[in-house]
C-alpha cells in the first residue's frame, strides 16, 4: 500500500480548494452564458462585465491550484522522503485561501484595475506571487534535482515554477511608463507574458500527466526517453515563442510571426502522440485500479487532436486576420483549458483519490465515467457553438451587417452554447462531488488504518 506523508493532508486541502474554484467558476460561466442570451439578465446587479472576469479568474485558479495540490502529493513520492517544509504547505493553503477570497470580493464589487485575465487591482498580483513561495521552496529543497539524471516531469515542473514567476512579473510591466506609454510595446509585452504564462501552467500539468502515466504503467523508460525530452524542449520553445500568434495584429517583425506559427502547434502534436503511445502499452490489469484516470487521459488526447487542428488554422496569419476577436478564439481558449487542462487535472485528482481501489469507490467510478461522457459530448456541442458564432461574425463583418441583426443571426449559436454549458455544469458538478467524497474517504480510510 502507498505510504502516507504528512504533506498529503495539505495537498488534499489544496486540491479541495481548487475544486471549489472550479465549482464557483462553472456557476459564473453559466451566468455569463445566460447573459449572452438575455442581455438584461442581472444587468444592474451583476453584469457580464463582472461575471466574465470572475469566471476567468476562478477557472484559471482551478488550473494553477489543481496543479499545485498534485505537486504537494507527488513531491515526497518522487523524492522518497517527506517534504522539506510541511508547515509551508499549510501556509500555502491558508495564504491562497485568504488572497483568493480578497480577489473574488474585489472582482465581485466591480473593483478592477488589472489587465485581461488578471483584472483585479495589481497589488493582489504581488500577493499571488508571494503565495507560491512555500511551494517553490518545498519543491527545490525536497527534490534537490540533479537534472542530468532527472526524468522529464522534474524538468517540466521546474520550468513551470520558474516561468510562472517570470511571466507573472512580466504581465505587470505595463505599470511602468516605458511600456504603458507605447501601444505596440505594451500590447506585445502583455500578450507575450500571457501566452508564456499559459506555457508555464502547461509545463506543470503536462509534467503531472507524464508522472501519472509512469505510475499507472509502471514503466519508467518513456519519461527518460529522447522523445519525452524532445517534447519537453519543444514545450519550452512554445512557452518562449508561441505568444507571437497573439500579436499578429501588432506591426512586429515578420520573422517573429513565422517562427511562432511553426512552433505553435508542435507542442500539442507531441503531447498527443505521447499519450497515444502510452495507451498502447497499458495492460487490462493496470486499468483495474486506474480506469478513470486512463479515460480522462484518453479524453484529453481527443481534445488535443481537435484543438491542434483549430490551432493550426487560426495560427495562419491570413486566417488569424479574420478569426481574431471572434468566438473562434474563445473556442480555442476554452477548448484547451476545458478539454485538455481540466481532463488532465481530473486524471491527477482521481489518481490521488485512489478511486479504483475499493468497492464503494468502484461504484462512484462508474458514475463518474458516465458523467464524464456526458461532459465531453456537451463540450463538443459547446465548442462547435463557439466556432459557429465565430464564423457568423466573420461573415457578418464581411457583409457589413448591423449589430442588432448580427446578434439575431448569432442567437441559435448562443442558445446551443448556453444549453450545452448547463449540461457541462451539471456533469462536472456530479464528477466533482464524487472527487470530493473520494478524496475525503481516502483520508478517513487512511486514518482508520
Ligand atoms: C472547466 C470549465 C471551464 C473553463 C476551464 C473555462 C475557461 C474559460 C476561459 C479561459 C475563458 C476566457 C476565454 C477568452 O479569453 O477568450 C472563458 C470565458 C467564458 N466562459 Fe468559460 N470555462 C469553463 C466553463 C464554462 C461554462 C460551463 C460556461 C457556461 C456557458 C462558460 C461560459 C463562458 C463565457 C460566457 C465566457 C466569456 C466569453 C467571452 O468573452 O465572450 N464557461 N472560459
Amino acid at each position: 500500500m502507498d505510504t502516507e506523508f504528512a504533506s498529503d493532508r495539505p495537498a488534499r486541502a489544496i486540491l479541495l480548494l481548487s475544486i471549489s474554484y472550479l465549482l464557483l467558476g462553472l456557476l459564473l460561466g453559466v451566468i455569463g452564458g445566460f447573459q449572452y442570451l438575455l442581455p438584461d439578465f442581472l444587468k444592474e446587479s451583476f453584469s457580464f462585465q463582472r461575471s466574465r472576469p470572475l469566471h476567468v479568474y476562478l477557472v484559471l485558479s482551478w488550473i494553477f491550484t489543481g496543479a499545485q495540490g498534485g505537486l504537494y502529493y507527488y513531491l515526497p513520492r518522487v523524492a522518497g522522503k517527506k517534504i522539506a517544509w510541511p508547515t509551508g504547505a499549510w501556509m500555502h493553503f491558508y495564504l491562497q485561501l485568504v488572497i483568493s477570497v480578497l480577489i473574488m470580493a474585489q472582482l465581485f464589487m466591480g473593483k478592477f484595475g488589472g489587465r485581461e485575465y488578471l483584472e483585479f487591482p495589481p497589488i493582489y498580483g504581488v500577493l499571488v506571487l508571494l503565495s507560491w513561495v512555500p511551494l517553490v521552496i518545498n519543491f527545490f529543497a525536497t527534490l534537490k534535482p540533479r537534472y542530468q539524471e532527472a526524468p522529464v516531469y522534474i524538468w517540466s515542473w521546474s520550468t513551470g515554477l520558474l516561468f510562472f514567476y517570470i511571466t507573472y512579473a512580466e504581465s505587470y510591466l505595463w505599470l511602468i511608463d516605458y511600456f504603458n506609454g507605447n501601444i505596440v510595446r505594451d500590447t506585445t509585452v502583455q500578450w507575450k507574458a500571457l501566452g508564456s504564462m499559459v506555457g508555464s501552467w502547461n509545463m506543470l500539468i503536462y509534467g503531472t500527466a507524464m508522472y501519472i502515466m509512469e505510475k499507472i504503467s509502471g514503466n519508467q523508460k518513456p519519461n527518460r526517453s529522447a522523445l519525452a525530452f524532445s517534447f519537453y524542449f519543444l514545450g519550452m520553445a512554445n512557452l518562449m515563442f508561441n505568444w507571437g500568434h497573439h500579436t499578429y495584429i501588432v506591426p512586429a517583425a515578420p520573422w517573429v510571426k513565422t517562427i511562432s506559427y511553426f512552433i505553435s502547434m508542435t507542442e500539442l502534436f507531441i503531447l498527443g502522440n505521447i499519450i497515444w503511445q502510452w495507451k498502447k502499452t497499458i495492460q487490462k490489469a493496470q486499468l483495474h485500479y486506474h480506469l478513470l484516470s486512463y479515460r480522462l487521459l484518453s479524453y484529453a488526447d481527443f481534445w488535443i487532436f481537435l484543438n491542434l487542428i483549430l490551432a493550426i488554422i487560426i495560427s495562419v496569419p491570413a486566417a488569424n486576420y479574420y478569426t481574431h476577436g471572434t468566438h473562434i478564439t474563445v473556442a480555442h481558449a476554452m477548448g484547451t483549458t476545458m478539454g485538455i487542462n481540466t481532463m488532465l487535472l481530473l486524471a491527477s485528482i482521481f489518481y490521488i483519490a485512489k478511486i479504483g481501489e475499493s468497492s464503494p469507490h468502484k461504484r462512484s467510478e462508474k458514475w463518474a465515467g458516465v458523467l464524464l461522457l456526458i461532459f465531453n459530448i456537451a463540450l463538443l456541442f459547446f465548442w462547435i457553438a463557439l466556432l459557429g458564432a465565430g464564423f457568423q461574425k466573420i461573415s457578418n463583418r464581411a457583409n457589413q451587417v448591423v449589430f442588432a441583426e448580427m446578434m439575431n443571426q448569432s442567437a441559435p449559436y448562443f442558445k446551443l452554447f448556453t444549453i450545452s454549458g448547463v449540461f457541462i455544469f451539471g456533469a462536472l458538478l456530479g464528477v466533482l462531488i464524487i472527487a470530493i467524497r473520494s478524496l475525503a474517504k481516502t483520508k478517513k480510510q487512511i486514518s482508520a488504518s
